[in-house]
């Protein structure tokens, strides 16, 4: 069936935090479906997904959900037993890619460069003592957006930092602070796409330099030497193969003075409004917006397909 035959559901909004941040990406991406010529429902997903999904007879679904529920794999797997092809990753490369310290376990295996951690778990008796040389950054495991993530460079920065990352998740990560270019690589299926430098004018990407506009610089092409750049894409595609990525994710990386992209994570279903970095790098490769949305939409599948 041709993608013009196809009611296409886009899911938006969801349960996480991060629901605002999705509901636009879902409101941009249903726009450039229906300036496409494509047939798109707008689903806002909440408890009743299931009966959402059936009620409007969507054959193909775009997911645009951000963060817990709908970045996780729990969305993926109601799909899959819907039989309704998605775009991303399946159930197994999104939870890996969703779980911080699980994906930094797989860099480690494949010998992929990133920075130095500790995992702390909430139920755990012994009071959590850092390892490292300050600074360093703690974070819940399985967030997005920089929710819960502080940058501790005092001491006493240290246990409100650990209080707030618990408050999100029973999984804590404390890692290296890395010194560089905060640098964000967009996949075309394995084909690395043009890098975008963030440059935020606070020094740190947190969710205020993320979404308001006019706090953070973004340089795309990135300003690399062509060494340093494949060395950041030969990474980005290195991490796409090694948590199963699929579609048009994110890699995201910090470049250290000595050439170093140490991979702080890859999002499977990065930002997708139209000054949102993925499409910021499509844009540079000649991609507008709109034939960026259909470009997903033709990479969709299901996991178990007969
Ligand atoms: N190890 C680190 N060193 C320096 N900055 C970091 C480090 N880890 C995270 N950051 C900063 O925090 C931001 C968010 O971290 P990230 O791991 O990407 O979490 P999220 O999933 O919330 O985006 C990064 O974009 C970067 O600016
Ligand atoms: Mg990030």
């Amino acid at each position: 069936m041709e993608l013009k035959e196809k009611t296409i559901g886009v899911l938006m909004g969801g349960l996480s935090p991060e629901r605002e941040v999705s509901l636009t990406s879902g409101k941009a991406v249903l726009e450039a479906v229906k300036k496409k010529g494509l047939t798109g429902v707008g689903i806002d997903v909440d408890n009743n997904v299931a009966s959402a999904l059936i009620k409007n007879k969507i054959d193909l679904a775009f997911i645009a959900l951000h963060g817990v529920y709908g970045e996780d794999g729990a969305i993926q797997g109601l799909l899959e037993y819907a039989k309704i092809p998605y775009t991303g990753p399946g159930i197994l490369g999104s939870a890996l890619a969703y779980d911080k310290v699980k994906s930094k376990e797989i860099f480690k295996l494949n010998n992929i460069p990133t920075a130095d951690y500790q995992v702390f778990y909430r139920s755990q008796k012994k009071k959590p003592q850092c390892a490292f040389d300050l600074p360093v950054v703690v974070k819940p495991s399985n967030q997005g957006s920089s929710i819960g993530i502080s940058i501790v460079r005092e001491k006493k920065e240290w246990q409100p930092a650990m209080d707030l990352a618990f408050g999100y998740a029973e999984e804590v990560l404390v890692e290296k602070f890395i010194d560089g270019k905060l640098l964000a690589i967009g996949m075309n299926g394995e084909q690395a796409m043009p890098i975008v430098h963030i440059r935020p004018k606070s020094g740190f990407y947190d969710y205020e330099a993320k979404y308001t506009s006019g706090k953070t610089d973004y340089i795309c092409p990135a300003d690399l030497s062509p060494t340093e750049t494949q060395r950041c894409q030969d990474t980005a595609a290195k991490v796409y193969q090694a948590l199963r990525g699929s579609g048009m994710p994110r890699v995201d990386v910090i470049l250290d003075s000595e050439g170093t992209p140490h991979v702080l994570e890859m999002n499977t279903i990065p930002g997708m409004t139209s000054t949102s970095l993925l499409p910021m790098a499509a844009k540079e490769s000649g991609m507008e917006f709109e034939d960026l949305v259909i470009e997903i939409l033709k990479s969709a599948q299901l996991d178990y397909s007969e």
